[in-house]
């Protein structure tokens, strides 16, 4: 295993001057384009439902935009619709360029993209009327669900079969990444989703009680770790090296990264379920392997930010390697956080506070939705065939946004939850509680409006990342770079 191997490994087939690579990048520009229409639609909601929580008036009593209803739609949006294209885009612009070859199937391609739409125009229309199996991330009903694992079953063969047909020797360890993601994935849905419909639109769990539980957050949390990281795990190992022009630091550490978050993750769910009727070994075992799942995190996180070792000072001049570079830190800032709140005593103070809300979007906003902007950035002008993106100093801007807006949704929900957690246990002397529940509501009141304020600047940057991503497809191919500053210059020669 060669400690220096490039991303994309596109060099050898790249140097033959016969090598004419033709590869399908409508599906890549299609999901590309809903990354960003779904990233508006998905924080707008999330921007709705924070200010509902500091001024509940905005429920306007009417149920199809009540809190209850929102919030799935908006993890619902943000996770599977923004997250699930970005991840489809990459995955497949990445397993064509490392592969050297075109997708095994265009028109199976293309049905995965419209079946997906499909998915998430039925979600947006069901969760609003109410109808819901009540699975955190999984609430969509049984026929939807069916739809998903059709359409799953689909990228899988054109992921998989795009490997099988490659033109090089070796795989890429992206898509590694990509391949855990997709086969767990896969497995995690069928079995959380098993369900016995009584009608069209309900139906009821097979699981019965902890067994139900333990299920949900044996899904729930490996959603996390499949979907919400080794999925942007492997997007970080093409596009953070092919930014930086450099090769990941350490191949070899990649490799063993990628066996030890995948045997460890699935592991941890019961650190969901602390101090209910879950047996309390299960429990125990939950929190042990959270906690040994900060190493593999962590060595994937000084991969990613050692690969810019000895190129820093292109964070000065880039602002699409400062977006992948500062997801990295937000990475590892939330799976330090991860493990510490998987202790039960730290739980016991945790759960059901807002510091879980502010958890969260540190992993959600600060790595999810960061990396994928990153990637975005550095997609467009190689898909639509532009020099670079319409602005640059929009970028710098945007990622500006970004940044302050993470910062304050989750310091601001980092003390809410402290402070609910220490209020909710304060006792007095003669063993009654110092404060009432609703005590503690209006105390979080200034961090909702903090919170709102920061989702709100997040979501600013955005409306302008659409401008800009519409700026530059609709500019004319010959129009130059960056019309407005010069600082960026092109990513890495794409080769092939
Ligand atoms: C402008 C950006 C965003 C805003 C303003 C926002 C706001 C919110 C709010 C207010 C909640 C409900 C919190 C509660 O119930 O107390 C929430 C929940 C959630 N959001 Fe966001 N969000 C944003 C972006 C995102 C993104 C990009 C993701 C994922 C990639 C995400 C994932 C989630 C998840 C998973 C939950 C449920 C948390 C839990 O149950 O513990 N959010 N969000
Ligand atoms: C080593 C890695 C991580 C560990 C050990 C970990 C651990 C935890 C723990 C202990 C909780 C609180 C459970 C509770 O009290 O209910 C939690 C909640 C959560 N974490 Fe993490 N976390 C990690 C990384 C991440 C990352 C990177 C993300 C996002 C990209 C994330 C997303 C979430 C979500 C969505 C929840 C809320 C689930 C819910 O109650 O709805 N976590 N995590």
């Amino acid at each position: 295993m060669s400690e220096s191997i490039q991303p994309a490994a596109e060099t050898p087939t790249a140097a033959k001057p016969d090598f004419k690579p033709d590869y399908n990048y409508k599906i890549v520009k299609q999901f590309t384009i809903m990354t960003v229409v779904w990233g508006v639609v998905g924080m707008a909601v999330g921007v709705l439902i924070a200010a509902q929580l500091a001024w509940p008036q905005l429920n306007f009593d009417l149920p199809w935009i009540s809190f209850g209803r929102l919030r799935p739609l908006h993890t619902n949006a943000v996770i599977f619709a923004f997250g699930g294209c970005a991840l489809f885009a990459c995955s497949l612009f990445v397993v064509q360029r490392t592969c050297q070859t075109r997708l095994i199937s265009d028109r199976l391609a293309s049905f995965v993209f419209w079946g997906w739409q499909l998915v998430i125009l039925l979600a947006a229309i069901s969760l609003p009327l109410g109808y819901t199996s009540g699975k955190e991330y999984a609430e969509l009903e049984w026929p939807i669900d069916i739809l998903i694992t059709i359409v799953w079953v689909g990228y899988a063969i054109v992921f998989f079969g795009t490997i099988v047909k490659r033109r090089t020797s070796h795989i890429y360890v992206a898509n590694w990444f990509f391949g855990a993601f997709i086969i767990t994935v896969a497995v995690l849905h069928i079995v959380n989703s098993m369900a016995i419909p009584v009608t069209a639109t309900k139906s009821y769990s097979v699981f019965a009680g902890t067994i139900d539980a333990m299920v949900q957050w044996w899904y729930g949390h490996n959603a996390v770790g499949f979907f919400l990281t080794a999925g942007f795990l492997g997007i970080m190992y093409y596009f953070v090296p092919k930014q930086a022009e450099r090769p990941v630091y350490s191949y070899r550490l990649s490799i063993v990264h990628f066996w030890a978050l995948i045997s460890i993750y699935i592991w941890a769910g019961p650190h969901h379920l602390h101090y209910t009727a879950l047996p309390d070994w299960a429990q125990s075992l939950g929190m042990i392997m959270s906690l040994i799942l900060l190493a593999p995190s962590w060595g994937g996180m000084i991969n990613g930010i050692m690969t810019l070792s000895g190129a820093w000072n292109k964070l000065r001049t880039d602002p699409v390697l400062r977006f992948l570079i500062v997801s990295l830190s937000f990475y590892g800032m939330s799976t330090f956080e991860g493990p510490m709140m998987s202790i039960k005593s730290v739980n016991a103070l945790s759960h059901y506070t807002d510091w879980t809300i502010g958890h969260v979007h540190s992993g959600a906003l600060g790595w999810v939705a960061m990396v994928s902007i990153g990637a975005v950035y550095h997609l467009v002008p190689v898909i639509f065939a532009q020099p670079a993106m319409y602005s640059v100093a929009w970028i710098n801007i945007h990622f500006w946004l970004s940044t302050i807006g993470t910062v304050l949704y989750i310091s601001s929900m980092w003390v809410n939850g402290l402070m609910q957690g220490l209020m909710w246990r304060a006792y007095n002397a003669d063993g009654t509680l110092t404060y009432s529940f609703i005590e503690s509501v209006q105390a979080s009141y200034p961090g909702y409006v903090c919170r709102f304020i920061g989702g709100a600047i997040f979501f600013a940057g955005m409306v302008l990342m659409a401008y800009n991503v519409w700026k530059t497809i609709t500019q004319p191919s010959d129009q130059g770079a960056s019309r407005l500053d010069n600082t960026y210059t092109k990513p890495a020669a794409q080769g092939v």
